[in-house]
C-alpha cells in the first residue's frame, strides 16, 4: 500500500469515529479534493458548513473559510489543518479601519466579501462571495451608498455588472493580480478557438478580455456546458484538477503558471490526519463578534 493510501485509510477510520466531515475548496491539492466529502467554492462551502450534521468539520481551505464555518456552526468543532493558511487579501482590512470608513459615511451599507476576518464581517451589514456579489449588491435599496470591502477588483466587476457606484476598499488578491492581459493575448494566439474564463478577483483589464467571469464552482458549470473543447482558465491553478476530472475529454490551459496561492496548498494528507488525531487547529469565534458576523452571513445566504 502506498503512503498516501495508508494515510487515506487512517483518515477514513478517524472520520467515522469522530463523526467528521472534510470540506475542501476548489484550489486545494488534488489529493485533498479527492479525499473530501464535499468540495466547492466559498458559497457552496459556507452553505454546507451551515447545514451539516457532522460534529467535526475539517476545513481544507484558508483561515477565513474555517472561521465562516465556525460562525455558522458554533456548536461544532471546526479544524484547520495548518494554522498558517491565511489569506493576504483578508489581512488588507481590519475592524478599526472599517469603523473609521463607516464614520465618514454613516448612512452607507457595508458589503464585505467573505475573504475577511470575523471582526470585519461583524462590522458589515451583509457578506458576499464571488458567486453572489452582484445579487447581494442588487438587493440593496438603490438610494443607499455602499462601501464594498476588501477586494477592489471584485468591487469593480460588480459595479460594471450592476451599474451601482460603490466606495471600494483598496484590497486585492496577490495571486490573481499576477494574471495579466498579455497572458490572455498570448494564449488566445496559441489557442484561437478556446474560450477564456477568469475569476472576478482578476484585474479589470483581465476580466474585460474574458468570455466569462465567474466563481470557481461556476467555472466548473461553464466548462461542462460550453461546447468549446479547449478552455483557458484565469484563476488559482488548483481549479484545473476538478475541471479536468469533470471533463476528461476537454483541454484546460492555465493563463499563467504563476497563479498559485501558497496558503491554499498548506493542507496535506499528513496534516488532515494530524488534525483529526490531535484536534487541531481549533477555529472558534465567540460572543458579539460571532453573533454580528453571523447576521451578515445569514443575510447573504438569504439573498442567494
Ligand atoms: P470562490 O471559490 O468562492 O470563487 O473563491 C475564490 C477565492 O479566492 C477563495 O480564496
Ligand atoms: Fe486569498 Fe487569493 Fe489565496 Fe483566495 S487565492 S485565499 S483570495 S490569497
Amino acid at each position: 500500500m502506498s503512503r498516501n493510501q495508508e494515510l487515506i485509510e487512517k483518515i477514513e477510520q478517524l472520520k467515522q469515529k469522530r463523526n467528521a466531515i472534510i470540506l475542501a475548496h476548489n484550489y486545494q491539492l488534488g489529493e485533498i479534493q479527492d479525499l473530501a466529502d464535499f468540495q466547492g467554492d466559498s458559497l457552496d462551502l459556507s452553505r454546507k458548513a451551515a447545514a451539516t450534521d457532522a460534529e467535526v468539520i475539517v476545513f481544507c481551505g484558508v483561515h477565513f473559510m474555517a472561521e465562516t464555518a465556525a460562525i455558522l456552526s458554533p456548536d461544532k468543532t471546526v479544524l484547520l489543518p495548518d494554522r498558517n493558511s491565511g489569506c493576504p487579501m483578508a489581512d488588507m482590512i481590519d475592524a478599526d479601519s472599517l469603523r473609521a470608513k463607516k464614520a465618514e459615511h454613516p448612512e452607507a451599507v457595508v458589503v464585505t466579501y467573505v475573504n475577511s476576518t470575523a471582526e470585519v464581517k461583524a462590522e458589515s451589514d451583509i457578506c458576499c462571495t464571488s458567486a453572489n456579489a452582484a445579487a447581494v449588491v442588487s438587493s440593496i435599496a438603490a438610494d443607499k451608498e455602499i462601501i464594498f470591502t476588501p477586494d477592489q477588483y471584485l468591487g469593480t466587476f460588480v459595479q460594471e455588472k450592476t451599474g451601482r457606484r460603490m466606495i471600494l476598499w483598496p484590497g486585492f488578491c496577490p495571486t490573481h493580480r499576477r494574471i495579466k492581459p498579455e497572458h490572455i493575448e498570448q494564449k488566445k494566439k496559441e489557442y484561437p478557438d478556446a474560450k477564456v474564463v477568469v475569476h472576478p478577483e482578476c484585474r479589470p483589464e483581465v476580466t474585460a478580455l474574458a468570455d466569462a467571469v465567474t466563481s470557481t464552482s461556476q467555472m466548473r458549470k461553464f466548462a461542462a456546458e460550453n461546447p468549446a473543447d479547449t478552455i483557458i482558465v484565469g484563476t488559482e491553478l488548483g481549479i484545473i484538477h476538478p475541471l479536468q476530472k469533470d471533463n476528461p475529454k476537454k483541454k484546460f490551459i492555465a493563463l499563467t503558471e504563476q497563479a498559485i496561492c501558497p496558503n491554499m496548498k498548506m493542507s496535506t494528507l499528513e496534516k488532515v490526519l494530524k488534525a483529526l488525531e490531535q484536534n487541531q487547529y481549533l477555529v472558534k469565534v465567540e460572543g458579539p463578534v460571532r453573533q454580528k458576523a453571523e447576521q451578515a452571513l445569514l443575510r447573504m445566504l438569504a439573498v442567494s
